[in-house]
């Protein structure tokens, strides 16, 4: 889960990492009343930040300086509603004005590749990163077992080339940043930028945290994830424990295994290409080893659930759950949907293949479902879905 900026901050906060004092505003009213609060403590400046999960978003005119309260809530204004590449501006962080000397870049993550945590510090900050010639940027591996104290932030200080007057600021600052890395259980702590103020202090401007998801049963996260964003029924899913993606087309699939999943998702693309106005998956939803009633109730009822799917493509190999079971699942869904008032009111092709495929197929056939088609190759099967959500659409 990525943070925005001002949740990171506030995250910062916590750690005793020095940052800009502000609040969130939701419309241009609120923002004016933060401002002049800003005012009236002493800021000479303000800034109106969109909060975004994207990059870029001064460069897009999601970032500007205010002089007055006045001229905060015009600019709040302008910036909540904008689209900074594809995400709506829901909120902006209204911050006081620092009297940057200097900006710097800063970044704890998970190098993967070399099965380690990095650290990357440049004097050249407020830049895109990618920009920074390489020979500017100092990268410095970090051990798990030894961690980053005070002599290692300030190690990682240096070989960014970071100027004396800044080395002491910056290694306090870094070495409380491990703590939100390592506490936090992230993968990803940015800084851009990092400044040195006029009056020679250290703080971060900008924060950008991606926490592990896979850590989530020991954290509290749940209270920063972002409801309003949410799919409704990527939520419904996830409180159901199935992995459901909605995509773009017209084809609902349903699988077993991320590998198939994914497969499937490419053959289906590819079969939906030929076919004029194009057939691409609507979504995707992985029912994992499970075949129960329940597990095929519930994905039928959220992968019928997008209105976008005109078709559903049920694509299953075999293992230790048999096809007999998922088949017995499918025909068990279709009853346990009726009891639920609901009905399967939209063509699905199921192939079966793998283990027990031959009883498998047996049971759906002799249950003659209404709509349900079996076709025995994926490739075929595929095409099949694709042309049948190209009639229905
Ligand atoms: N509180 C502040 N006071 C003064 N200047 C600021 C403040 N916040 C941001 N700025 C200026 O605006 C620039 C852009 O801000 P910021 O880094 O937060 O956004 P961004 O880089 O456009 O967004 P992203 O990092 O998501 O790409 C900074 O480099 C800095 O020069
Ligand atoms: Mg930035």
């Amino acid at each position: 889960m990525d943070l925005f900026e001002h949740q990171a901050k506030e995250l910062f906060a916590e750690y005793g990492v020095p940052v800009p004092t502000g609040k969130v505003a939701h419309t241009p009213q609120e923002a004016r009343a933060i401002a002049a609060e800003l005012f009236a403590a002493g800021s000479s400046k303000v800034v109106v930040k969109a909060q975004v999960k994207t990059g870029g978003r001064g460069k897009a005119g999601g970032v500007k300086l205010a002089d007055t309260a006045d001229e905060a809530q015009a600019l709040a204004g302008q910036i909540l509603g904008m689209d900074i590449k594809g995400h709506t501006v829901h909120k902006v962080l209204i911050e006081e004005g620092s009297a940057i000397a200097q900006e710097y870049y800063f970044s704890f993550l998970l190098d993967r590749a070399n099965r380690t945590f990095l650290s990357i510090c440049s004097v050249e900050g407020g830049v895109e990163i990618e920009e920074v010639p390489h020979d500017r940027l100092g990268l410095v591996p970090i051990s798990p077992l030894t961690g980053v104290d005070r002599a290692k932030a300030r190690e990682i200080a240096e070989a960014g080339r970071l100027p004396e007057e800044a080395l002491d600021g910056a290694a306090e600052l870094i070495e409380r940043l491990w703590a939100v890395f390592t506490d936090e259980d992230a993968t990803l702590v940015e800084v851009n930028p990092l400044i040195l103020t006029a009056d020679g202090q250290v703080k971060a401007l900008d924060g950008k945290v991606s926490l592990d998801d896979n850590a989530a049963f020991r954290q509290e996260h749940d209270k920063l994830e972002d409801k309003a964003a949410a799919d409704p029924l990527e939520a419904a899913a996830k409180a159901r424990d199935l992995n459901y993606v909605k995509l773009d087309g017209s084809v609902g699939i349903i699988g077993n295994g991320a590998g198939l999943v994914m497969s499937t998702l490419d053959v289906v693309s590819y079969a939906g290409e030929g076919l004029g106005d194009g057939q691409r998956p609507a979504n995707f939803l992985d029912i994992g080893g499970g075949a129960s009633a329940e597990v095929m109730a519930d994905s039928l009822e959220i992968v019928l659930s997008d209105r976008d799917v005109t078709s559903v493509f049920v694509n299953v190999f075999g293992g230790i759950t048999a096809c007999d079971a998922v088949a017995n699942g499918i025909v068990a869904a279709y009853k346990l949907l009726a009891d639920r008032g609901e009905s399967v009111n939209r063509p699905l092709v199921v192939r079966l293949d793998g283990n027990n495929a031959e009883l498998g197929r047996k049971i759906l056939s002799d249950a003659g479902l209404a709509g349900v088609q079996q076709v025995d190759t994926m490739d075929d099967a595929a095409r099949r879905a694709a042309e049948l959500a190209a009639a229905g659409a």
